[in-house]
């Protein structure tokens, strides 16, 4: 298994990944920041741009709000599988800090409880120990018991508990000394 951005060879690849959350009756990917009406090129270019700070214009906040955010995959070598991914916010924002914070994942529902979930995370924080940071921010909802075992597992301390009007739900949030 290995880490990769998401490149032009993953087209089938991440067709079959996204039709195993949709088979799953999980449309939403967290994490996963991709519009239905682009081709896979797009993507790519998308998900590079942003990488590179270029605007989201949704999602993560207004243009002057706006974070620059790398997605990479956890991808079976050989066979391109691609089994999850991790979005990486390189800062925190408002908005972020207290939902969001610097990295979000998602695994396929048929790869779960393998463990990837573990290395995705693991992956983000030598992802975040490259920009120089020395802590990142992790925010779960308290229901979500798997990621929660994800972050203390990776060393993640919950800071706080509190509820977020705009999400109308509960929020964890754990830092992660680097
Ligand atoms: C949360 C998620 C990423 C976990 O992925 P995963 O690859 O199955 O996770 P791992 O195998 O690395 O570890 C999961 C841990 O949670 C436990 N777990 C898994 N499902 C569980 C469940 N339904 N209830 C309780 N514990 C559960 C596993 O036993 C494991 O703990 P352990 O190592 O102590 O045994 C995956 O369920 C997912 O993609 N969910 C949807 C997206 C999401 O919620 N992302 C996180 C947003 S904060």
């Amino acid at each position: 298994m290995g880490i990769t951005g998401l490149e032009p060879r993953h087209e089938a690849a991440l067709r079959d990944f996204v039709a195993d959350f949709r088979a799953a009756g999980e449309p939403n990917i967290p994490a996963f920041f991709q519009r239905a009406e682009w081709d896979h090129a797009q993507t790519v270019a998308h998900f590079d741009a942003w990488a590179q700070g270029e605007p989201m214009g949704w999602t993560l906040g207004t243009e002057d709000r706006f974070v620059a955010c790398t997605t990479r995959f956890l991808e079976v070598e050989g066979t391109g599988e691609l089994l999850g991914l991790f979005n990486f916010r390189h800062r925190l924002n408002a908005q972020l800090e207290r939902f969001g914070g610097h990295v979000g994942y998602s695994v396929r529902p048929s790869a779960r409880g393998h463990g990837h979930a573990k290395t995705l995370l693991r992956e983000a924080m030598a992802f975040g120990r490259g920009l120089g940071l020395t802590r990142l921010v992790v925010t779960c909802s308290p229901d979500n018991v798997a990621s929660a075992r994800v972050i203390e597992a990776c060393g993640g301390a919950l800071q706080d508990t509190y509820f977020h009007d705009e999400q109308d739900t509960e929020i964890c949030r754990y830092w992660i000394e680097l």
